[in-house]
């Protein structure tokens, strides 16, 4: 099987490769190595594909409509799973264009090019439930008003993979992810700036008084969602991927400074405006229809974070580069 994936040199869309690689699928990887963060961990991550026979790298902006239909013509993939999108609430606030661009121009285009395509795979977010008070949160749930300019692009990649669903018969799956965590997560990330700052003994931010509880959830359980969705070829589904266990961010700093062996020093600060009290999917319906179940704790999760930043993570960024 021939399979795309955008945003194949970021975190999520690294781990969705090799395992589909392992699994013998031909890989088409499309990614413009944007700097939303060090782009050099992006290579870092495609270099382990370099000497592979069924993995093509092509770096190019997806919102390119020319040049995507270029690739398409030239590959012809069967399936697509479409991770590449501007992520980060906090900045998407500030800078609302280029999320428009990346998330819904970039996603009209390659659904337009997908109209014979065998299946499709979106990644949207919980960010879309914003501040919910009916936890867990459910795919069925009415969706209040949304946070930040990223919640409401993913919202509506979700309503406009619906359309297409809906008028070219193209069967979609759009997977909401619960804070997705693992070895080269995103630098932005409360995990990797606590890990980045504890290491260098610098002061971190614990928001909402480190109270706020995140459903975190290991890279190869989302990877395992991702491609079971991809091989189901549902109709047309919005499903969560979560680990249906919050945990306080105190808690994951607490597991960071025992696998580093060092102690932090927290500020405790109100929580931002736009920041969420707590993230905490329903994954029912992932385990009815995608045989969904994660595996991985917690406390392995960060163990295998920490050993991995130590190890190769902490080069891509100087001390002083990641903001509290
Ligand atoms: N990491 C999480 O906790 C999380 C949670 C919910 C949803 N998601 C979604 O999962 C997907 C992957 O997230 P991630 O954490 O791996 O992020 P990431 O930033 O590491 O990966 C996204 C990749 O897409 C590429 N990209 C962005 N815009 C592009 C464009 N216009 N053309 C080509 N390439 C482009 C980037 O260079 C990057 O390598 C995103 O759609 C994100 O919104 C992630």
């Amino acid at each position: 099987m021939k399979i795309l994936v955008t945003g194949g040199a970021g975190f999520i869309g690294s781990f969705t490769c090799k395992a589909l690689l392992e699994r013998g699928d031909q890989v088409v990887c499309i990614d413009n190595l944007n700097d939303y963060y060090n782009p050099k961990l992006k290579e870092h991550r495609l270099k382990q594909f370099e000497k592979n026979k069924n993995f093509r790298f092509y770096r190019e902006d997806i919102a390119n409509a020319e040049k995507l239909k270029e690739i398409f013509e030239m590959e012809k993939p069967e399936k697509i799973i479409h991770l590449a999108a501007r992520a980060g609430v906090r900045e998407s606030v500030k800078h609302p264009l280029l999320y428009e661009e990346a998330n819904l121009k970039a996603l009209t285009v390659i659904l337009e090019l997908s109209k014979n395509i065998k299946n499709f795979v979106f990644a949207s977010t919980s960010a879309i439930y914003g501040d919910s008070k009916e936890i867990p949160f459910k795919e069925s749930q009415v969706i209040g008003a949304t946070q930040s300019f990223y919640a409401v692009s993913k919202l509506a990649g979700e309503n406009i993979c619906g359309y297409y669903a809906e008028v070219f018969k193209i069967p979609i799956t759009c997977l909401r992810f619960f804070t997705v965590y693992g070895p080269s997560t995103r630098p932005d990330m409360a995990i990797f700036k606590f890990t980045h700052r504890i290491f260098h003994e610098k002061e971190i931010d614990a928001y909402g008084f480190g109270k706020l509880k995140r459903d975190f959830t290991y890279v190869t359980d989302i990877v395992d969602g991702i491609i079971s969705a991809l091989d189901k070829g549902l109709k047309f589904e919005i499903i969560n991927l979560g680990n249906e266990n919050p945990h306080e961010v105190n808690y994951l700093i607490s597991l960071i400074e025992k696998n580093l062996n060092k102690k932090a020093k927290i500020n405790y600060v109100p929580k931002p405006p736009g920041d969420v009290d707590i993230t905490y999917a329903d994954t029912t319906k992932a385990k009815t229809l995608l045989n969904y179940n994660p595996k991985v704790k917690i406390e392995e999760g960060v163990k295998n974070f920490v050993e991995w930043y130590v190890k190769e993570g902490s080069e891509f960024f100087p001390p002083d580069s990641i903001q509290k």
